[in-house]
This record gives structure tokens, sequence and C-alpha cells, in this order.
């Protein structure tokens, strides 16, 4: 098999670049490991930054999100009882857009079938060689056979635990972590959201936040310890907690109904520098993982793949200067997000065993975004989303 870029990895970052380049005539062939339900049941991220809906408007998959997404103009910061909206709109001129990863993936490959791209599903034992020469080479296996697939670049889109990141030797590659001592447990539910707008509530019980999907399906998170199993959780012990998290008037309209969905996520801030060895590039979260306060992860593999599209493009036609700062100009809006999604995660939890000096630290920092427009407006040019 040849291609012109091979893609390994079939989540969002995968599927958009492929969109991408196949639209500016650039070939592709994409290596998923699971099948294309698992990819599709996935339940994720939920919030999209305006340049990622402006993205997927660039690589015309933005019908359904067009007619089923919700724009959202602000947010509520919660402490206690009190609640903090920062309005968006009126801080900063933008806003965010309510639509999920799974719709995300779910438009990405109804336009790849279009298309005709080619996606391989069930694919194991990737092996990637020749990363220094004209062409790479990658060998995997596929319904039982060894496969070879010949291309001009690689895109390593196969998220934290993939092969790709790993392909740049040990000794080449930084790797910055910090992993935090509590995960999210989250439920998906058929009811309809506690609040029009998302609420993060930072409670004496630990931190909640109450999300949405559409205007029947709710998605909340708990925080927990990395201790507790989801299983162990029912659904109305879920519903008890959730309760105690959010402020009061909030709790007292909170609609319950059965989970469709329950599961634990660690919390992890990582970056792996740098992002491209020889002919490989990394984009999402292959290279760096961000915990999700700040709603950040699927947003920076769409500003990854806006980079490194574009980049690629580039280089099929001979100029290679935009792979060659690629790596770079990622890395430097990933560390902006870094801080973010760390300070937002830092300022809303509760840390087993935090000392008296830390949570009045925490304190300060909401009392001090309550009272200053400045800080209301960093905060909301943040969410919405740098520029790329
Ligand atoms: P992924 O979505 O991980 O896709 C990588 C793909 O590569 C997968 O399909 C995988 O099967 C495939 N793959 C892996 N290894 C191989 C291999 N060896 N060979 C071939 N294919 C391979 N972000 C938010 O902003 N908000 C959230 O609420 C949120 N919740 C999350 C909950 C969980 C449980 C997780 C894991 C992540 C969450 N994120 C959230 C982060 C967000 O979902 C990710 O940042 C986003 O999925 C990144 O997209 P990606 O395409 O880079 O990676
Ligand atoms: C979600 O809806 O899953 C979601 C929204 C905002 C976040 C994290 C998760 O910060």
């Amino acid at each position: 098999m040849n291609t012109e870029v091979a893609i390994i990895g079939a989540g969002p970052a995968g599927l958009l670049l492929s969109q991408l380049l196949n639209r500016a005539g650039v070939s592709t062939v994409v290596l998923e490991r699971q099948t294309r339900a698992h990819v599709l049941a996935r339940i994720r991220a939920g919030i999209l930054e305006w340049s990622t809906v402006e993205l997927l408007r660039a690589a015309g998959v933005d019908a359904r999100m067009e007619r089923e997404g919700i724009p959202h103009d602000g947010c509520v910061l919660a402490s206690g009882d009190t609640q903090l909206r920062i309005d968006f709109r009126a801080l900063t001129g933008r806003q965010v857009m309510v639509y999920g990863q799974t719709e995300v993936t779910s438009d990405l490959y109804e336009a790849q079938d279009a298309m005709g791209t080619e996606v391989l599903h069930g694919v194991s034992d990737i092996e990637i060689t020749d990363l220094d020469a004209a062409r790479s080479v990658l060998h995997f296996t596929h319904e039982g056979a060894r496969r070879r697939l010949s291309c001009l670049f690689v895109a390593g889109c196969d998220g934290f635990h993939g092969v790709s990141r790993r392909t740049i030797p040990a000794d080449r590659r930084r790797e910055f972590e910090r992993v935090y001592p509590f995960g999210w447990l989250g439920v998906l539910s058929e009811t309809p959201p506690v609040h029009h707008e998302l609420i993060y509530s930072n409670a004496s019980r630990g931190f909640a936040l109450a999300s949405q999907r559409s205007e029947t399906r709710s998605r909340y998170y708990v925080q927990v310890p990395l201790t507790d199993k989801a299983e162990d959780w029912s659904d109305e012990a879920f519903w008890d907690e959730l309760r105690r998290r959010l402020p009061g008037e909030v709790a007292a309209r909170l609609v319950t109904g059965p989970s469709i969905e329950k599961s634990i996520a660690p919390l992890r801030s990582f970056v792996s520098e740098p992002m491209r060895w020889g002919n490989l590039f990394l984009a999402g979260d292959a290279a760096h993982i961000v915990p999700p306060t700040g709603a950040k992860g699927l947003n920076l593999a769409a500003s990854d793949v806006h980079y490194l599209h574009r980049a690629l493009i580039d280089a099929v036609r001979g100029d290679r200067a935009g792979i060659d700062s690629y790596s770079e100009r990622a890395l430097r809006r990933v560390w902006k997000a870094m801080r973010f999604s760390w300070a937002t995660t830092t300022m809303m939890h509760r840390f087993e065993g935090e000392d008296s000096f830390a949570e009045a630290m925490r304190r300060a920092t909401l009392d001090h975004l309550g009272a200053s427009e400045t800080a209301q407006k960093d905060f909301a040019e943040n969410y919405t989303g740098l520029p790329f």
C-alpha cells in the first residue's frame, strides 16, 4: 500500500486531519486499533472552542453541529452557595459550543465515508520504520495478515497509550507530568440539564461539574478518590453526592434518572517534547494530556491538526517550512492550555491533606475572580480558546 500521509488513530485528531488533507487533495490511510463501533461509543469531551467550530466548518463537517450544537455565552463558577457567572460574550465577544466528541467523531466518519477515504479498523502491532528516509514505512497486522504501508509522512494521532510517541527514542524525548490525586466520576443521563449553562462547583465535599449534551441529556461529574470504582457507585449515591456539591438552589432543581454511562477518568497533565521526529508528527493526546477542568483536551487536538494539516499540505507540494516549525508552534499553544487547565483544576478541587495555606490561596483566587473584571476576562479568554 502507498499513500502520502499515514495516520495512526481514528480519534478526533486522526479523523479531522484525514478530512482536511483529503479535501486539499492529499491522500491518507488511517490505521485504527479498535472497531468503529468502539470509537463511536466513547463518551468524552463536550465543549468546543469557537476556533474548533470554525475548523470543523472548514473541514465541511458542520451541518449537524449547526443544527444540534448549543452555543453558550458563559458559564458559572460556584463556591459553596456563591455563584459567579463568567460572561464570555460580554468579556471577549466569543462563545463556546456544546457538541459532544461522540457527535464530532460520528460526523467525521460520515464525511470520510462520503469521500471514500481508507480507514482500517482492528489494526494491531504497528511498527514505524525509515522515519529519516524519503519514504517511511508502517508494518502492521490487519485481518490476520502482516501488511506494509509506504508513505511520505506519518501522523501519530493514537492518543496517550499509542505507539507513535514511543517511537521517538527515549533519550530524545522530554516529558513533563503532573498526576492529580483524584479522578472524575462521570454520569450521562437522559434528563434535562439542571442549568442552561455549565456550572463548575468548588464545594467543601469536593468538585462537581454540571454539563450537558442537549436540552434533554445531561453530563455530570464529581471528584472522587483514585481508589473508587465506577461500579461501586449506584446511581442514587451519585445523585446524592452531586446534590450536596451544587449550590442549594441549583441542587433543588436537579432532575435525576437512570445513568446511560458511568465511568471514572483519572486527571493528569502531561507534555512530551518534541512533537516531531523525522517524518513523524504527533497530534492530540499522543503528545499531551490535560485535566478536563478547562475543557481543553479535544480543543488542543483540533489546534494541533490546524497547524499540522497546513504544514503537511505545503510539504507534499515541496515547501517544508511548515513542518520544520510545527512542533514549536503547536507546543507554544499547548503550554498555555496546560497552564490554564492546571490553574483551573487547582482552583476548583479539594486536595486531600492540603494545608490551610493552599486552601486560603484557592479561596483568594476565587475571591479575586469574583471582584476583578480583568481576572474574569483572562478566564474567559482562555476558556473560549486562545487564537491559533
Ligand atoms: P483519542 O481520542 O484518544 O484517539 C486516539 C485513537 O487512537 C483511538 O481511537 C485509539 O483507539 C487509537 N489508537 C491507540 N493506540 C493505537 C495503536 N497502537 N494503533 C492504532 N490505533 C491506536 N476532554 C475534554 O475536553 N473534556 C472531557 O470531558 C474529557 N473527558 C475525557 C474522558 C476520558 C475517559 C478520556 C480518556 C479523555 C477525555 N477528554 C476530555 C480528553 C479528550 O477526549 C481527548 O483530548 C481527545 O479524545 C483527544 O483526541 P485524540 O484524537 O488525540 O485521541
Ligand atoms: C463535558 O461535558 O463532558 C465536559 C464539559 C466541560 C468540561 C469537562 C467535561 O470542562
